[in-house]
C-alpha cells in the first residue's frame, strides 16, 4: 500500500512541476496532410527542447466535436451556484470539464485552419463553451477582466491564401484576429500567432517559414 502511495505522490509531484501543454486541433485533415497539425508537432518539439518535463493533452475537435450550445445549457450557466441541482450540474458539466482542462494548461496551442475567412465551426463551438461569465471572465467597473490561468496561447493558423501582405486581404482575415480577441478577453497576455499562409502555392515552404519564426522562450 505504501509503495502505491509513494508512486502516486511522485506522479502528482512530477506533474505539478511539468509544463502542461493543451493542443486544440480542428483540422479535418490527417496528421500527415494537415499543415496545422504538422506545425503543432514541430512547435511541441521546439518547446520540448527547452523544457525538461512536458505534459501534453490533445483535443481533436474534428474527431470529437463539441455540440452547439443549447438554451438549457445557457440557462444553467446563468443559474446561481446555490441553486445548482443535479440537472443543472449535468447541463454545465461539459463546459466545466473543458474549462478545467484549459485552465490546467500552462500553454494552449490552438490550431485553426482558415475556413471561409474565419475559424472552423468546431472551434467556434468549443469557444462558446469556454467563454463563461463569472468563470473565465467577469466585468468590474464596466471593464472586462479575464480569469483564465493559461499563461501562453499559441495560435497556429493555415490558409490557402496570403492575408498578411496587403490591407485589402488583411480585412478578410477573421481567423487569428478573432482568436487573439477571445484569449486576450479571457486574460491571456502572451499570445503568439504562427501563420502558415498560401498553402495552395507551396505549402511545405509556407509551413517551414512559419515554424522557423517560432522561438520558444521559457
Ligand atoms: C471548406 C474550406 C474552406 C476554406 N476557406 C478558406 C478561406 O476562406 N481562405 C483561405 O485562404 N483558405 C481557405 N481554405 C483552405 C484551408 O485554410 C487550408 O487548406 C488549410 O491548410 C487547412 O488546414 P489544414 O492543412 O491544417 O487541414 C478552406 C478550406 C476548406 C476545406
Amino acid at each position: 500500500m505504501k509503495i502505491f502511495a509513494l508512486l502516486f505522490f511522485l506522479f502528482t509531484a512530477s506533474n505539478a512541476f511539468a509544463t502542461n501543454i493543451l493542443v486544440i486541433n480542428s483540422s479535418l485533415n490527417s496528421e500527415k496532410d494537415s499543415f496545422t497539425k504538422r506545425a503543432v508537432n514541430q512547435i511541441i518539439e521546439k518547446i520540448k527542447a527547452k523544457e525538461n518535463n512536458v505534459n501534453i493533452s490533445i483535443r481533436d475537435l474534428a474527431k470529437n466535436p463539441i455540440p452547439h450550445l443549447t438554451s438549457e445549457e445557457i440557462a444553467a450557466f446563468y443559474t446561481p451556484k446555490d441553486k445548482h441541482d443535479k440537472k443543472i450540474k449535468n447541463k454545465i458539466k461539459l463546459s466545466d470539464d473543458l474549462i478545467l482542462q484549459l485552465n490546467s494548461s500552462d500553454i494552449a496551442i490552438i490550431a485553426s485552419p482558415m475556413i471561409n475567412f474565419s475559424v472552423p465551426s468546431s472551434l467556434k463551438a468549443y469557444i462558446d463553451h469556454i467563454v463563461r461569465a463569472g468563470v473565465t471572465f467577469k466585468y468590474e467597473n464596466g471593464k472586462p477582466v479575464g480569469l483564465l490561468n493559461t499563461k501562453k496561447v499559441i495560435v497556429v493558423t493555415s490558409s490557402g491564401g496570403i492575408y498578411s501582405e496587403n490591407n485589402d486581404m488583411k480585412l478578410m482575415n477573421h481567423n487569428d484576429s478573432y482568436l487573439k480577441t477571445v484569449f486576450s478577453f479571457l486574460g491571456v497576455k502572451n499570445i503568439e500567432v504562427i501563420a502558415i499562409e498560401g498553402v495552395i502555392h507551396d505549402g511545405d515552404k509556407a509551413l517551414k517559414n512559419a515554424v522557423d519564426k517560432f522561438n520558444y522562450q521559457k
